[in-house]
């Protein structure tokens, strides 16, 4: 069973899933049953369920096993939104939850989910529920989509100073979920979801020119000037396709509280993350093709790699305890 099944992360996921087991086997949760009309056709169960409607879940979950819950964006009460899910999980008497988590979630991090997932992680603990937690870095794509603004303005607003993070592609984070949903990881367990290696704003930077094949200028700006500047882009309709490093996240890397490196990826899928320049250059190639009018490869498509996991069979998970 996978919740939050058409965002972003969810539809890698799916995608990831069909590869390796039959459609029937899936259950698909989501607010927008329609956008899951394909997979649906494929003889997946989808169904409506909001973590915000309470209501909604008991019928949502009825029936599910093993449980991927994406964690949710933009509900009025994230954590109270997390929490419902997890005791409708219980009450349908879901076996194990792989749960999407954030990098270091503690509550002195000043990241803006890292409370919200601290409290979540809890939650999930209390639950009872044996559960697998795989803490997320910040997305590649995000910032890689992004750097068409900064290239073009050959300048780069920032306020992470010379701290570094380990951005992880969506496709990376999608793999693992996947693999942690359907092979015998050992539950209780908290993997790190990195990229490969920490890259610091030198490093960004370095890239930016390199792909923009232009000068980009580092304006480095204490908080609250990253605050206004960020505020101005929110308001930009321009940059509604753009995302933008919230203020608290830039602080939470200058200050290292998001300086996780880890081995999840590899653990879990048996192969090593894309690095954040693979990420640049996969943008590039689906730049040019869509320059040169060729159907461009579907980004929410699994990596082909991701295969690889085919072969790994699903085993019952007697030996699942609880996530404490
Ligand atoms: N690591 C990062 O850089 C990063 C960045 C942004 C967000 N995130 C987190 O990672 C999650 C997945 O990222 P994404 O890129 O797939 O985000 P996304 O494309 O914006 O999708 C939002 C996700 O939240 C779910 N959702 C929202 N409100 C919900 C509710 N009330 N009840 C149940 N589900 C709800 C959506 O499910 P349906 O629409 O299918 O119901 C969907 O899975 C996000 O929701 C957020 O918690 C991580």
């Amino acid at each position: 069973m996978v919740t939050g099944a058409s965002g972003a992360l969810g539809r890698l996921v799916v995608a990831a899933l069909l590869d390796r087991v039959a459609a029937a086997e899936l259950i698909l949760v989501t607010r927008s049953p329609d956008s899951l009309a394909d997979a649906a056709r494929r003889g997946a169960t989808v169904r409506y369920g909001d973590f915000e409607k309470a209501a909604s879940l008991p019928a949502a979950l009825a029936g599910g096993q093993r449980m991927l819950a994406i964690s949710t964006i933009g509900a009025t009460d994230t954590a109270a939104a997390h929490r419902a899910a997890f005791d409708a999980a219980a009450e349908a008497r879901v076996e194990h939850i792989v749960w999407t988590s954030v990098s270091n979630p503690v509550d002195a991090n000043p990241f803006p989910a890292a409370k919200i997932h601290a409290r979540s992680e809890r939650d999930l603990r209390a639950s009872g529920i044996a559960c697998t937690i795989l803490r997320n870095a910040l997305y590649a794509e995000l910032r890689v989509r992004i750097t068409a603004k900064y290239i073009h303005d050959g300048r780069w607003t920032t306020n992470m100073g010379d701290g570094s993070h380990a951005f992880v592609a969506r496709t990376d984070c999608a793999a693992a979920a996947a693999a942690a949903l359907t092979e015998t990881a050992p539950a209780g367990r908290v993997y790190d979801i990195t990229g490969p290696e920490l890259v610091d704003a030198q490093q960004y930077v370095a890239l930016l020119e390199e792909f923009g094949g232009r000068q980009v200028v580092r304006d480095d700006v204490e908080d609250a000037d990253y605050g206004r500047y960020r505020g101005a882009f929110a308001a930009n309709p321009d940059y509604a396709a753009y995302f933008e490093l919230f203020t608290g996240t830039g602080q939470a890397i200058r200050t290292g509280y998001l300086r996780q490196l880890g081995d999840g990826v590899q653990q879990l899928t048996g192969r090593s993350p894309l690095s954040l320049r693979q990420v640049f250059e996969q943008q590039r190639t689906l730049n040019r093709s869509s320059r040169r009018g060729q159907r461009t490869p579907d980004p929410t498509k699994p990596d082909p790699r991701t295969r690889r996991l085919t072969g790994l069979a699903r085993r019952q998970f007697a030996t699942d305890t609880p996530c404490r």
